[in-house]
């Protein structure tokens, strides 16, 4: 994987289960970059639902928090499932409270939809990421389907080609921002 200087990358599970396929990826994407501060972002459940009249200086602290550490990161990765043929609301939910606050303008993001099927949510997701202007990273997207079939149950990939797929995919955002 890419060297230099160690690069600060917030990874963003959608899924809430311990159990997580998404968040077991991005676990092991964690643990190929050792080089680099790769921190999973564990504050997605603790974010009010979004309400513009809650959007106020000072924001909610879960709020403020997430923007810090957005602005703290050279870049983003987003693992996801479909949920009901959508993205998760949680995860949507913390896209919200980005809009007025500017936090993904620009900002490299990649986006992995592990799923069932997941192509809906993997299109509106990457549709919300483009309205957010944020820099979604050529080669840094995938969607993965039948994803419980790539992993063994204890959340390990068992599948070769997604193990390469998924490294692309970081490997591509740590491009854009070096
Ligand atoms: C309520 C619910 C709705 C789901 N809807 C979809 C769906 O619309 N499309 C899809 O591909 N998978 C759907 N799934 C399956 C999940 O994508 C699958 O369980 C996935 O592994 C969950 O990710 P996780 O292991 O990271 O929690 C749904 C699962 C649940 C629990």
């Amino acid at each position: 994987m890419v060297t230099g200087k160690p690069l600060n990358i917030m990874a963003v599970s959608g899924s809430l289960r311990a159990d997580s396929s998404n968040t077991a990826i991005l676990k092991y994407l964690q643990k190929a970059v050792p080089q680099h501060n790769f921190w999973i972002y564990d504050g997605l459940d603790k974010l009010p639902h979004f309400n513009p009249a809650l959007d106020t200086d000072p924001s909610p602290v879960q709020v403020q928090d997430l923007r810090d550490l957005i602005a703290d990161a050279d870049g983003l990765i987003i693992c996801t499932p479909e949920y009901a043929f959508g993205v998760p609301g949680s995860l949507k939910n913390m896209l919200d409270w980005t809009v007025s606050s500017g936090s993904l303008v620009n900002k490299p993001v990649a986006l992995i939809t592990a799923s069932s099927v997941g192509e809906n949510a993997h299109a509106s997701l990457i549709k919300t990421l483009e309205v957010l202007t944020a820099r979604v990273v050529d080669e840094g997207t995938l969607l993965i389907p039948f994803i419980r079939t790539k992993m063994n149950a204890a959340n390990e990939i068992t599948d070769t080609q997604t193990e390469r797929d998924i490294q692309n995919v970081l490997t591509a955002l740590l491009a854009e921002i070096v």
